[in-house]
């Protein structure tokens, strides 16, 4: 059997993630010890799950962590307020207008 599905609605469905699928609230994977907690893979698909799975999902998780950590150690990321923000349709996803943001180097960085 072929099944065709939609990563970008999989990840927004309420019967995946809950009522509040559409916010965005990464702590709902970080325990109250302060640890992050993990969610069964089937739910998320983006490296596929079972036995043709990404081999190199730990690889990109840690390349991802190691690229955001710098960034936001070294600088401070401000969302333009009131722009549209949706996605364009293509092979990876893109948003249509970009985001807007405003970048500031931190003082702990400069110095
Ligand atoms: C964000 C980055 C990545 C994404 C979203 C991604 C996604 C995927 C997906 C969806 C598949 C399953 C394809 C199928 O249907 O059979 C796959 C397979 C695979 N990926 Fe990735 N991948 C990523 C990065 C990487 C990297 C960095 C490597 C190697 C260092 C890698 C190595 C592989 C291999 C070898 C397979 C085949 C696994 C198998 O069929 O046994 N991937 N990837």
């Amino acid at each position: 059997m072929k099944i065709l599905y939609s990563l970008y609605a999989l990840g927004r469905m309420e019967v995946v993630w809950g009522e509040d699928c559409l916010e965005f609230r990464p702590e709902r994977w970080i325990s109250e010890k302060g640890v992050i907690t993990f969610d069964h893979a089937d739910k998320f698909l983006v490296f596929n799950a079972g036995p043709r799975t990404c081999l190199g999902r730990d690889i990109s998780f840690t390349q991802m962590k190691a690229v955001v950590a710098s960034l936001l150690y070294n600088f401070e990321v401000e969302v333009i307020k009131d722009q549209v923000v949706s996605p364009k349709i293509a092979v990876i996803l893109l948003t249509k207008n970009g985001l807007m943001v405003k970048v500031r180097e931190r003082a702990v960085a400069a110095a």
